[in-house]
C-alpha cells in the first residue's frame, strides 16, 4: 500500500484545527463527541491540541439512505450528554457521500444544541450524494479509497499510524 498521509502530516493537520478550535471555542465548555469508530485516533490527537476545558463523548451510527434524500439514522451508541444548550464538536473521520453527518446533523438539532460544529479529517467532495460540508476539514483528497488511522476496509488497518491508498 501506498503512503497518502504521514502520521507527521497528520499530527501537523490535528494542531492547525485544534488550534482554530481552541479560538472559534475560547471561554466556552464545549462537548468534543467522536464518531466511532473511525474517527477515534483523530478524535485523541486533536484533543490533545484544544487548549480549553472540554468534556468528551462519543456516539456510533450507522446512515441509510431510503426514498427521501434526507436518509435516516440508526443510533447504535448514544451520546452520554445531554446537549441542549450546549456547544457541540462533532468529530468524524471523512466526509463521503455525506450521507452520516447529514443525517447525524438532523438529528442533533432536535436536541437544541446552543451550536453543531463539523469537523472532518479528510473530505472526498467529488463522491458527495447529499449536500454536506463541514466547518473543518483536515484535507481534501481525491475519490481514493483510504486506510489507517482509524479509518477501516472490512474493520482491517484502523491500527496503522499513516493513511494509505488502498490498492486492490
Ligand atoms: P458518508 O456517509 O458516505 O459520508 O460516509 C462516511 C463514512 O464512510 C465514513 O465515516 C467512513 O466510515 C466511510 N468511508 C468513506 N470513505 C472511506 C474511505 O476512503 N476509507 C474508509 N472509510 C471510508
Ligand atoms: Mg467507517
Amino acid at each position: 500500500m501506498k503512503v497518502l498521509i504521514p502520521h507527521e502530516e497528520i499530527v501537523d493537520i490535528c494542531k492547525t484545527i485544534g488550534n482554530q478550535l481552541t479560538k472559534k471555542f475560547a471561554g466556552k465548555n464545549p462537548i468534543v463527541s467522536c464518531v466511532l469508530k473511525g474517527a477515534a485516533p483523530f478524535h485523541s490527537e486533536l484533543m490533545k491540541h484544544l487548549d480549553m476545558q472540554i468534556e468528551a463523548d462519543y456516539i456510533q451510527v450507522k446512515s441509510y439512505v431510503g426514498t427521501q434524500s434526507t436518509g435516516k439514522i440508526n443510533i447504535k451508541k448514544d451520546l452520554d450528554f445531554d446537549i441542549a444548550g450546549r456547544d457541540v464538536i462533532i468529530v468524524e473521520d471523512i466526509v463521503d457521500t455525506g450521507t452520516t453527518l447529514s443525517c447525524l446533523k438532523t438529528e442533533l438539532e432536535k436536541r437544541n444544541p446552543n451550536s453543531l460544529t463539523f469537523v472532518a479529517l479528510l473530505d472526498k467532495p467529488s463522491r458527495r450524494k447529499i449536500e454536506f460540508e463541514a466547518d473543518f476539514v483536515g484535507k481534501v483528497i481525491e475519490d481514493l479509497f483510504v486506510v489507517g488511522f482509524g479509518l477501516d476496509y472490512n474493520e482491517q488497518y484502523r491500527n496503522l499510524k499513516d493513511i494509505y491508498i488502498l490498492e486492490n
